[in-house]
Formats: structure tokens, C-alpha cells, sequence
């Protein structure tokens, strides 16, 4: 038997028995769960709704939404969601009592995954799994800031959090299976922060102001942490963020002003194609540098939005596409990050217990001590996990959202996604019941014979915008505009049919976003050059409309070709 194997039956039996909350039946929430599991229809239509929720202001409008989406003739959904409502009317008293049940309810699914509204009303729950040996990283829920004033808001809420929670924790009892490790003590207050809320204008196609953007607000947090003792770790968001997010952590830690402070950690996304090679990158700069740094491995929470985006955009889809190979690629990742320790302090991030399991066995094969490793898990999932992961002298640590409803709804839709994914570990195993032998397979054995055919390519594709989140098209756009500019200055006077003719009076064309540069002149056509510009159209019209089809295609097809020739200089 494999150690991974072996490993992962120990895990399954030390599990208590009882199925999640968010699985069972009884509740609203494991309700929710079924159906959606059950029903592509049901689940699309809940999504729709819990999104256009927050945003519902009267009893009214819930129940007039309610019934547009589940009280349709051609749907079968079932009686608890709809509540009557087909035979009342939006106002009626029992559509008005139906809207108050709905929103206790989606409140109620909302706090089974979040602990509260704020630093403070959080706390209890902190404690209350600090005591039962659980340790946490606390997030503010929200990102993608729209407004320099939001994200001014967000830092202030970061900073507030950090001090109410190290504050909070001088009175704490210590949790040696928590605050100690091989490398000394570990922090009590652990912070997660999402970079995408603390600046509005990060963009891919402006790196270096996007960084400056987000540092202006992340270092001074960052301070306060250190003499706070707090950790932070920077979560990981969509693929367009991903280099700019590694560029800016590695830009802090190697900071002066931070003076090698131990106590910061990074995400690496095992789902994306890069994840290896960003693996091996990071834990090579960790090495050669001399850094102490965290790195949470987890599989990745955004794999519908990168596959739809990238299918929206005809760019290469950043995920694997296969279950089986994210599966691979966390345990191949896991071992990098293994074998970098002590620069690199793994967080094995994940509700698999195959996963997990394939870590701890390469750990102990690497000789890595126990208490050197994290596993992290989220707040109100796989809690039988934490229980039987903590009994091996790992420690465990939850991923704790704090915040309202509204800016906590991207989350929530995600921890949704999760749960009720074809292909999630806690769907196969708490709804569909799978065997423990089943589920430790090795995924890259079992993998590939399970490996979908890509859908076939149609014949026309069209030409996709500029990924200006590759650094290679950044640049060749860049060096475009450079040659461009080496050009600028002369005249353009007009064509009209074959003829080129000039005027005396001309036009000076400006750098939109910077005026005081002149790219061109022109000529400055009168009515008179316009009407002859048409004539000149229609006489040509006949001889264009009577070639042959294939020859006009031709015409067009070159013209495509020489605009993609030259696009970035155009
Ligand atoms: C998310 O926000 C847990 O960071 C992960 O979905």
C-alpha cells in the first residue's frame, strides 16, 4: 500500500461520522445543495437569485423574483422554494411572509460560511475553534474595489482588524499545537488579504502602476503587522492578477522597510497549466535569496469564471479542464514546496483528503516535521477534516471570511460552486457517498483515462482581443508604440479614388492622452472633397460588386492579414 493510501485511510477513519452541515437535508442549506446537484435548472436559477438578492429592497420584490424564477410552468421545482407563491400576488401577505423566510434563509446559508459581520462580532468564533485546537486566517469579504474611496475604506477595515485581533489575542491562553513550530513561534493573528480591494485601477496592462497602487496601501499594513506580530498572507484571485500578485510579494519581502519579516505567505494556484513552473520559480527566489516565506497551496476557487472568460476572450484557458490534473498538478506543486523546506512552510490548502494525504506522506518521506506543516480548510466546510488532520500533529488553520452579505456574495457563490461541483471531493463524498478506496486513488493513474476530448474547433474564429496580462504582448505593444513614435510628425493629405490631393489648410492631430504631442498633420478636406470622395465610391461600386465572390473574399482575408501583421503598431 501506498503511504499516501495508507495515510489517507487513517484520515477517512479518524473522521467523525456525521455528513456537513451544508450536506444534510434538514436544513435550508443542504436543501439548496440537492436540488442544485439534482437539477442543472434548479441550480442555475438559485445562482441567479442569490446574485440579485442583496440588491432586493422590499418583501415585494423578493417575492416577485422568487416567482419569476421558480414558479415557471415548465419548471418542476420543489414545494419548499416555492411556498405557494404561483396562486398569490407580489403583495399579498403570504408572498410577504414567504420573502421574510427566504431571506432568513439565504442569511442563514450566508452565515454557515461566514463568521460575522465584523472583527468583533467574529471573535467568539475565533476563540471557540482556537480552544478546540483550530487555528484561522481572517479575511475582510469584498474585493475588486471600484473607488479610490473604497479602497482607502478596506485598508482602514484591515488595519482595524489587525489591531482588534492582536489586542484580543495578549489575553490568549498559548495552543502549543498552534504557536509552535520547528522555526520558533507562530502567530497567533492570521490576516488574509485580497489585493484587488485595496487599489481600483489594477490592470493588467499597467503593471508597475498597478503595484505602486497597491503597495501605497499594503505596506503600511503590512508595518502594522509586523509590530503587531500579525500574519499576512496575500490571497490569490483571477489568472489576470496572478503575476502582478506574485511581483508584488516578492517586491515586499525582499523590502528593507519589512527587514526580513518571516511572517508573510503567498497562494499558488495548482489548477492553472503554470502552476508548476510558478511552483519552482517562487521556491527557487525563496532559496537564492535566503527568505522565509509561507506558500497555501490550494487547488483554486475561480475555475468557472477563468473557463467562461477565457472562452468569451478566444484566449487560452488557464485551468486544467480535467479534474484528474489540477489533482496532479496539487500533488506535483505540494512536493516542490516540500522540497524547499525550511525557506518554503507549506499550507496544504484543500478539503481532499487524497491531497492532503499525498502531502503528508512526501513530508514524512522528506523527514519535514509535522508541526513545520499547515493544512488549511474553510470556515464551515470538512470540519470532520480538521478534526482527524489535527490528530496527526498537523495544524490546522481556517480561512475565515468576516463582512456583510453583499460584498460577500462573489464568496458565497463561489463555497457554492464548490459544493456542489460534479466533480468536488465533498460532493462525491458526502453526497454520492463514495468509498474511501475510490476517492485515494492517484489521480494522475487514475486520471487519464477519465480525459475529455477538447470540444472541436468551429471553422471561423475570431481574432481575440490583446491579453495584455501576458508580459510578452505588453511589451511588443510597448515597443510598437516606441517605433510609432520614431515616425511622427510628417503630413497625411487625402486619397479620393486613385488621387491623392492636398490642401492648403491643415489639421494637427494630438496624442489623445498626452496633447502636447503632435503625431501627424493632414489635410482639411472640404465638402466639395467629400462629395467627390463618394462619386468616386459609386463609380467603383460595379467592377467591386461584379468579381467574383471568392475574389472579393480574398480582398477582405488580405486586408485581415496585414491589419494582424501590423496590429500592435496599429
Ligand atoms: C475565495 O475567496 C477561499 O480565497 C478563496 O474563494
Amino acid at each position: 500500500m501506498s503511504d499516501a493510501r495508507k495515510i489517507g485511510l487513517e484520515i477517512f477513519e479518524a473522521m467523525p461520522k456525521q455528513a456537513p452541515s451544508v450536506f444534510r437535508k434538514d436544513f435550508w442549506t443542504g436543501k439548496v445543495m440537492e436540488w442544485s446537484m439534482r437539477d442543472e435548472a434548479f441550480k442555475l436559477e438559485m445562482f441567479r437569485f442569490v446574485d440579485v438578492f442583496p440588491v432586493l429592497r422590499t418583501p415585494e420584490q423578493v417575492a416577485g423574483h422568487l416567482k419569476e424564477y421558480f414558479c415557471r410552468p415548465e419548471q418542476d421545482f420543489p414545494v419548499w422554494i416555492r411556498f405557494g407563491l404561483e396562486s398569490v400576488s407580489a403583495g399579498s401577505l403570504v408572498a410577504r411572509a414567504a420573502a421574510s423566510q427566504i431571506e432568513r434563509n439565504i442569511r442563514g446559508m450566508a452565515a454557515d460560511f461566514v463568521a460575522g459581520e465584523d472583527a468583533a462580532s467574529a471573535l467568539p468564533k475565533l476563540i471557540a475553534s482556537r480552544k478546540a485546537g483550530i487555528g484561522f486566517t481572517v479575511d475582510l469579504l469584498g474585493e475588486a474595489t471600484v473607488s479610490e474611496e473604497e479602497a482607502d475604506t478596506y485598508a482602514a477595515r484591515y488595519a482595524d482588524l489587525i489591531d482588534t485581533l492582536a489586542d484580543a489575542a495578549e489575553a490568549w491562553r498559548p495552543v502549543p499545537a498552534l504557536d509552535d513550530a520547528p522555526w520558533g513561534e507562530v502567530p497567533r493573528v492570521n490576516v488574509s488579504i485580497k489585493v484587488s480591494s485595496l487599489y481600483s485601477q489594477l490592470d493588467p496592462i499597467d503593471p508597475d502602476g498597478s503595484l505602486a497602487g497597491v503597495r501605497a496601501r499594503l505596506l503600511p499594513l503590512l508595518q502594522r503587522a509586523r509590530r503587531r506580530g500579525v500574519f499576512v498572507n496575500l490571497d490569490m484571485e483571477q489568472f489576470a492578477l496572478k503575476e502582478l500578485t506574485l511581483a508584488l510579494f516578492r517586491s515586499l519581502v525582499e523590502d528593507p522597510e519589512l527587514g526580513g519579516y518571516p511572517h508573510l505567505g503567498v497562494v499558488l494556484q495548482a489548477y492553472l497549466r503554470s502552476a508548476r513552473d510558478d511552483a519552482r520559480a517562487l521556491c527557487a527566489w525563496a532559496k537564492r535569496g535566503g527568505h522565509h516565506i509561507t506558500v497555501r497551496l490550494v487547488k483554486g476557487a475561480y475555475w468557472d469564471y477563468e473557463t467562461v472568460h477565457a472562452q468569451q476572450q478566444g484566449w487560452p484557458i488557464p485551468v486544467f479542464q480535467n479534474k484528474w490534473e489540477s489533482d496532479a498538478s496539487f500533488e506535483a506543486c505540494a512536493k516542490i514546496l516540500l522540497d524547499h523546506y525550511p525557506n518554503v512552510r507549506p499550507a496544504i490548502a484543500s478539503h481532499n483528503v487524497r491531497s492532503i494525504a499525498a502531502a503528508l506522506a512526501y513530508a514524512e518521506e522528506k523527514g519535514v516535521p509535522a508541526a513545520a506543516l499547515e493544512v488549511q480548510t474553510l470556515f464551515g466546510m470538512a470540519d470532520a477534516l480538521k478534526v482527524a488532520v489535527q490528530r496527526r500533529g498537523v495544524r490546522v488553520r481556517e480561512y475565515v471570511p468576516v463582512g456583510e452579505l453583499v460584498p460577500g456574495m462573489a464568496y458565497l457563490v463561489r463555497r457554492l460552486l464548490e459544493n456542489t461541483s460534479n466533480e468536488g471531493f465533498l460532493r462525491a463524498r458526502f453526497a454520492g457517498a463514495a468509498d474511501p478506496e475510490t476517492l485515494l486513488r492517484d489521480p494522475a493513474a487514475g486520471g487519464r483515462a477519465a480525459t475529455s476530448d477538447p470540444t472541436p474547433e468551429s471553422e471561423f474564429v475570431n481574432t481575440p482581443n490583446t491579453d495584455f496580462s501576458v508580459a510578452a504582448r505588453r511589451e511588443s505593444v510597448a515597443a510598437a508604440i516606441g517605433a510609432v513614435r520614431g515616425r511622427l510628425g510628417g503630413h497625411v493629405p487625402l486619397t479620393i479614388g486613385p488621387a491623392t490631393v492636398d490642401t492648403e489648410a491643415r489639421l494637427e492631430r494630438h496624442n489623445p492622452a498626452r496633447r502636447s504631442e503632435r503625431i501627424v498633420t493632414t489635410a482639411a478636406a472640404t465638402r466639395e472633397h467629400a462629395d467627390q470622395a463618394i462619386r468616386a465610391g459609386y463609380e467603383a461600386f460595379p467592377s467591386w460588386r461584379d468579381r467574383p465572390a471568392r475574389e472579393r473574399t480574398a480582398v477582405i482575408r488580405r486586408a485581415g492579414e496585414l491589419i494582424e501583421a501590423r496590429r500592435d503598431e496599429l
